[in-house]
């Protein structure tokens, strides 16, 4: 097997990671770590979500950090969307980039949107109509796609039917989410070739926590099936309030390292990356939990 000479990261640190973090980051920090990441040559920074403030009181100040970053050229600055609300605050912000989410574990969408997975579908179609037909790239989360935080079972074939139907509604990517992290290898070896002939290789990202430390060898099993997009966060800041006991995404050095090492190609300076790591983790004030990150700083 020939494993891809390029990959995209898509960066998750200052949403999927602060939205999970106790300390209050101020405005100016949030900037200041984006404005960071902005220099690494990530081209994908998910920058904030405009979701009910009260659901995420970490991510209340979207509009403001949204429109004080500084947009690098070349850079797209994603935001998470769950609803037309959302939508129009998203819009009014100057985003050109949005992310919806639903999940492939019914009763994990329920504790996380207050919907069913098939309202969800039908909410979030008007959401991705409207989105396209201004232009905007959109990206489709399914989450809990290797298994619920609430026990209830979550198959390949669930999997597969909501990515088809967020792809049908005009998805441009969806990015597949083992959201407390407990998937394997051998389950990646399963869900990637029914998923890649519904929805295309081309359209898939992944997208691993690393709760159990089986992150990286899921990594290298989606490489092996041909995926080229994944989904990190710088440190390995991250986690999601509405699923117990998550916590945060591979670290963005890890993917880096493994990724350099393997001689695959991905843009990002690993030390810039290092540097908006450091610069938050003296923010929140907590050790980050990315090994690399770890190994980068005791050795400088
Ligand atoms: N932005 C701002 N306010 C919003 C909003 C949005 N996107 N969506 C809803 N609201 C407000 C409504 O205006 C309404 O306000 P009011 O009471 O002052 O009139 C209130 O929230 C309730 O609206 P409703 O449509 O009933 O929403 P809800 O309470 O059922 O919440 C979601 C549904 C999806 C909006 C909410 O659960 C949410 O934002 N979840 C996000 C969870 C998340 O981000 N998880 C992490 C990502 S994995
Ligand atoms: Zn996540």
């Amino acid at each position: 097997m020939t494993l891809p000479k390029r990959v995209t990261l898509w960066e998750m640190g200052a949403r999927d990671g602060l939205q999970n973090e106790r300390a209050r980051v101020s405005a100016d920090d949030k900037v200041r770590y984006i404005d960071l990441l902005s220099q690494s040559g990530l081209r994908w920074i998910e920058a904030t979500s405009f979701v009910r403030p009260t659901a995420i009181p970490q991510l209340a100040d979207a509009a403001e950090v949204f429109a004080r970053i500084r947009k690098a050229p070349g850079v797209r600055y994603p935001v998470l969307v769950p609803n037309i609300k959302g939508y129009e605050r998203a819009k009014a912000a100057g985003a050109d980039t949005i992310a919806v989410f639903t999940a492939a574990s019914e009763r994990f969408t329920q504790a996380n949107i207050r919907m069913t997975i098939d309202e969800s579908l039908v909410a979030f179609s008007d959401v991705i109509k409207r989105a396209k037909a201004d232009g905007l790239f959109v990206r489709g989360y399914v989450s809990t796609a290797f298994g619920s935080p609430f026990g209830d079972a979550v198959t390949p074939r669930d999997v597969v039917r909501v990515s088809v139907a967020l792809a049908e509604m005009g998805c441009d990517e969806l990015s597949i989410g083992d959201t407390i992290g407990v998937g394997v290898p051998s389950q990646v070896e399963t869900l990637i070739p029914p998923l890649a002939r519904a929805v295309g290789l081309d359209r898939i990202a992944m997208h691993f926590h690393d709760t159990r430390g089986t992150a990286l060898a899921n990594i290298y099993a989606s490489l092996q099936q041909g995926v080229h997009a994944f989904d990190a966060s710088s440190g390995g800041l991250g986690g999601c309030p509405y699923a117990p006991g998550a916590t945060g995404n591979v670290g963005t050095e890890d993917v880096l390292y493994l990724l350099n090492g393997l001689g695959i190609e991905t843009g990002v300076d690993i030390a810039k990356v290092r540097d908006a790591s450091r610069f938050i983790a003296t923010v929140l004030d907590h050790p980050l939990t990315s090994k690399t990150y770890q190994a980068l700083e005791a050795t400088l």
